[in-house]
């Protein structure tokens, strides 16, 4: 269930708001209205007010409204800001910031999603005014339900027309039920470095700053899975929600994993695990001499490897993902990692092109699989987190939500 605010601005369309806000209902979703003073010359608010047994916030003026700030505290506990019809002016409003109506001022102070609705006549909607405004508004994450081709209330018959009700409860249903995805779903998430001690006080480490990993594990936690983070050194507050197993060296973290693997859905194997480590750990500081000091190293266990060879799925061998951190022949390298560790899934990167890779909050990632790759453009780690989660959902047998434009 979440708490849903309708938006219904003063077009036609206004009338399928009511079909519209049913249709959340029947979601098990909570809704309130807020009606913008032309779209009470459509639509009753008492059409609203009996659906859903909820005073309707007509104006910002109705007195007792401002005792406690309503607009904040609508603002504040909305999943999501859905606006159906959303008309030319409140796009414009939305998209210059202006604040002259409940609604106007709602959409400011909100940080829930934003989906809109729009509709309006053919020619309004291809108005570079319009169109600059739909831009601006994506380009700050607003999503839309596309209008769709038809009769139109002018006479016209093209692109302008209110999405269909259902379509619109579809899409934002999707964005809000986008968190419970992986409910019940068991994930474990590696991240950061390992760092291999020499001596009480020295140790080999690598440069992974474990971003990617912690975002991978907050996605997963925000759709609803249980998490567990096994993280290397980081400096990193860990994402709310997830269980945190710090550990130090590749074989700590082979064990934490191990102690998991047979109880979770899925492995993210994010962190940067050493392939080598001291043969042996001197147990007091070693002082420097006259000469060179050469360190005998030995393999460590690559666990992502490990994984691959614990028996098949059915016998709940997790899905699996791997990445391969890469500076050359990415692709090949990458793939043939793959194959070799037996993984679902490698993001692939090149670290050594700008963006991508260590100490960065961006990454340029192909995901690579049985089908071929994909190549994604630089994106935020966040982002490519949800891009990750989403694979991760398909090889889960997840249905993926239909996507708002
Ligand atoms: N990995 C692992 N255990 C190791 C080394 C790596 O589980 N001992 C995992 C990493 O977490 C990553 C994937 O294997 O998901 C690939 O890591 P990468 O360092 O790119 O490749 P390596 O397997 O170490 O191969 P190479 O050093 O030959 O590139």
């Amino acid at each position: 269930m979440a708490r849903i605010t309708v938006g219904v601005s003063g077009g036609i369309g206004a009338y399928k708001a009511v079909e519209v806000v049913r249709g959340l209902q029947k979601h098990g979703h909570d809704v309130t209205v807020v009606m913008t003073q032309s779209a009470q010359r459509f639509v009753g608010e008492l059409t609203f007010e009996a659906i859903t047994r909820r005073r309707v916030v007509t104006s910002q003026w109705a007195p007792g409204l401002n005792a406690d700030i309503e607009h904040i505290a609508l603002a504040d506990q909305s999943d999501l800001l859905l606006v159906v019809p959303a008309t030319a002016n409140v796009i414009a409003k939305f998209a210059h910031g202006v604040a002259d109506d409940f609604l106007s001022s709602l959409y400011l102070a909100t940080t829930a999603p934003v989906l809109l609705a729009p509709a309006m006549n053919t020619h309004m909607l291809e108005h570079p005014a319009v169109v600059a405004n739909l831009d601006a508004l994506t380009a700050r994450g607003v999503r839309f339900v596309a209008p769709g081709e038809g009769y139109l209330a002018c006479g016209w018959v093209g692109k302008g027309r209110l999405a269909e009700p259902a379509e619109v409860v579809a899409a934002a249903h999707a964005l809000v039920s986008h968190g419970g995805r992986l409910d019940g779903r068991r994930v474990l998430v590696t991240a950061g470095p390992t760092f291999e001690d020499l001596d009480p006080v020295r140790f080999i480490g690598n440069r992974s700053s474990g971003r990617m990993g912690y975002a991978v594990a907050g996605e997963a936690a925000k759709r609803g899975a249980t998490v567990v983070l096994v993280t290397g050194p980081t400096h990193l507050d860990p994402p709310a929600g997830v269980e945190v197993v710090r550990v130090r060296s590749a074989a700590d973290m082979h064990a934490a994993v191990m102690a998991h693997a047979g109880v979770v859905d899925a492995v993210v194997m994010a962190a940067a695990v050493a392939d080598y480590t001291p043969e042996a750990v001197a147990a007091q500081k070693v002082a420097k001499g006259d000469g060179g000091w050469t360190v005998p190293l030995t393999r460590t266990v690559d666990i992502l490897a490990a994984l691959g060879k614990l028996p098949s799925r059915a016998d709940r061998r997790p899905v699996l993902i791997g990445f391969a951190a890469e500076t050359h022949d990415v692709l090949a390298h990458a793939d043939a990692k793959r194959k070799r560790k037996g993984v679902d899934l490698v993001v692939a990167n090149d670290v050594a092109q700008a963006g991508a890779g260590f100490e960065v909050d961006t990454n340029v990632v192909t995901f690579l699989d049985d089908a071929g790759a994909e190549t994604l453009p630089l994106l935020p780690k966040t982002e490519v987190a949800g891009r990750i989660l989403d694979r991760l959902e398909r090889l889960l047998g997840v249905t993926p939500a239909p996507a708002a434009r």
